[in-house]
């Protein structure tokens, strides 16, 4: 018989933080946004350390070399979409290692948080599948990558863990990813297969429609706590602490750090990324503003071939939607904004460090009548009406 899971399956906003008690020494400056992004033990530290909880999805629409540039820049980090010929995204890893991301002008203190190698140049991480990885990785590695993420929209499979397994042996340096899962167990299956973090988040994503089309998903908070709860676990029972990115179905800034509150250690975004100049979707002009492009890695204008099967044929049906985004100019200026609003929202919680943030964090269900209480209830017109 089916196994029915009772638990209601929530979403971020069911959702609010209760302030904590903020001490004198807590303050927006003093915040430290920095996290693992790969796995670390007591004895031996995690091989890449973000400097912000942000990196960019694995799509078409947003990861450009471009957008990795500026968001390294700004400590988090990109994973370059593996929709492409092997050496065209080794092309892309290249340019972000050695183009505008080398040499005089990121040691010029113009990006005091960037996030770098050892060789000072800026990081970037690249997407694979679980088809060509063995011809794929080499070329990455090759090129100077410093992360890989296996890309999948449901990773609990025997494909993904042979694959992980396979990079951990011949390449056992490099961080390698995997995902997405929504459930302690198909983490606790991740990580024993070598998996140096795992991402969370099936359906949520503001381009998805799998749940729609296959009934398939979970509601994005429910998903990170479960799996969070499963991350302390497989910790306490091997001493490895295995990361965990929650992906997808982040709409408001705020939703950030519930995310983290909830034990993310960082978090991936699609729709966030894609609405800066740097992504790689065209800038149209619409009666309201500007607007720009951005589509499902599921949608036909993809041409996944992951999921577009043989010979490129079309898909049999599709899992994403082709759309627009509001046009927010800038990444720096942009995710700048959002990363003052979750400095402000930790120090309200008492918190300067992201593992006291989420050991500390007290949440609470809204009701729908608190949800409403939440918004301005006044009228915002600010024309008055003519006396007649
Ligand atoms: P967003 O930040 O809400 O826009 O979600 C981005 C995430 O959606 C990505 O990181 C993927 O995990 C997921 N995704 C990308 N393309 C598709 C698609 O076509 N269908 C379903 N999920 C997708």
């Amino acid at each position: 018989m089916a196994q029915l899971i009772a638990e209601v399956s929530r979403t971020f906003n069911e959702f609010l933080l209760l302030p904590n008690r903020t001490r004198t020494d807590c303050s927006a400056a003093t915040v430290d946004l920095s996290t693992p992004l790969s796995r670390y033990t007591a004895d031996e530290a995690p091989a890449v350390e973000l400097r912000s909880p942000f990196t960019s999805a694995i799509m078409q629409a947003v990861s450009t070399p471009d957008l990795a540039i500026a968001l390294a820049r700004n400590g988090g980090l990109s994973f370059l979409h593996h929709n492409q010929p092997v050496e065209d995204q080794a092309a892309a890893v290249r340019r972000v290692k050695n183009g505008a991301g080398a040499g005089p002008s990121e040691g010029d203190g113009r990006h005091p948080g960037r996030l770098v190698d050892a060789a000072g140049r800026l990081r970037v991480g690249a997407g694979i599948n679980t088809h060509d990885y063995r011809e794929r990785v080499p070329a990455l590695l090759e090129a100077g990558v410093d992360a890989l993420c296996f890309d999948s929209s449901d990773g609990y499979s025997d494909w993904q863990a042979q694959a992980l397994t396979w990079v951990k042996k011949h390449h056992p340096e490099i961080p390698v990813g995997g995902g997405n899962v929504v459930d302690g167990e198909a983490f606790t299956f991740l990580a024993e297969a070598g998996a140096d973090f795992v991402k969370v988040g099936v359906g949520g994503g503001s381009i998805c429609i799998t749940r729609d089309q296959k009934g398939i998903g979970r509601g994005q908070a429910s998903a990170v706590l479960d799996v969070a709860a499963a991350r302390d676990a497989f910790r306490e029972r091997t001493g490895a602490y295995v990361p965990i990115c929650s992906d997808g179905g982040l709409v408001h800034d705020y939703h950030v750090a519930l995310a983290l509150a909830m034990g993310a250690d960082f978090v991936m975004m699609g729709r966030f990324f894609a609405r800066f100049d740097q992504a790689a979707g065209a800038k149209v002009a619409t009666r309201d503003g500007f607007v720009k492009e951005y589509w499902g890695e599921g949608s036909n204008r993809a041409r996944n071939w992951q999921r577009y099967g043989q010979g490129g044929r079309e898909l049999v049906f599709e899992e994403g939607v082709d759309g627009f985004v509001p046009y927010a100019g800038d990444l720096t200026e942009g995710l700048a904004l959002t990363v003052a609003k979750l400095r402000t929202t930790m120090v309200s919680c008492g918190s300067t460090t992201l593992p006291e943030f989420r050991s500390t964090a007290r949440l609470t269900l809204v009701s729908d009548q608190s949800f409403q209480e939440s918004h301005a209830n006044v009228d915002l017109r600010t024309t008055p009406a003519t006396a007649s």
